[in-house]
């Protein structure tokens, strides 16, 4: 039976540091559900979901990541109700430092118990570890250079959502 893993995510907006632990998880799995995850703790987002959508495809395109990658968007219950629909047995999270396993190691534990869905704690590129969307979203704001750290399209968009 294929082995499908989903990587879920605000992703406001994605990074390279996400590409990379997406191409990890596709060299992993059979198949690769990128999740934009509606995240109460994290409103306003900068962009709507379906553009974080939009760019995440847009990106995939661009980076060449596998075609076994789709990406959806879940706006509401339970992370793991998703896994059951699409038949998914495995969450796979990017880890860029204690915090962040310290931060996910709960919800982990949590959706073993609701749904019996493990989770795959996957290292990104160090380069790549300092990395996230709210220190893009803040550079890029105050007018920093973050080519080097998003997809050319997130780029764009960040410059036309910022009028920059
Ligand atoms: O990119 P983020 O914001 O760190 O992603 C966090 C996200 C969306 C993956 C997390 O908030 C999450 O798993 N939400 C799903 C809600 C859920 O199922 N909660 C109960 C079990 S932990």
């Amino acid at each position: 039976m294929a082995q499908i893993a989903v990587v879920p995510g605000s992703f406001d907006p994605v990074t390279l540091g996400h590409l990379d632990v997406i191409g990890r998880a596709a060299r992993l799995f059979d198949e690769v559900h990128v999740l934009v995850v509606h995240n109460p703790d994290k409103q306003p987002a900068m962009f709507a979901a379906a553009d974080r959508v939009r760019l995440i495809q847009q990106s995939l395109t661009e980076t060449g990541v596998a075609d076994t990658v789709r990406v959806g968007e879940w706006t509401s219950g339970l992370l793991v109700d998703y896994c059951r629909r699409v038949g998914a047995g495995v969450l796979v999270k990017g880890v860029r430092s204690g915090e962040d396993v310290a931060y996910e190691t709960p919800m982990a534990i949590m959706n073993r118990h609701l749904a019996d869905v493990e989770t795959v704690f996957l290292l990104p590129e160090a380069s790549r570890a300092h990395v996230s969307s709210s220190l893009i979203r803040q550079v890029a704001t105050l007018g920093g250079d973050v080519t080097p750290y998003v997809p050319r399209a997130v780029a764009d968009a960040l410059a036309e959502h910022l009028g920059h």
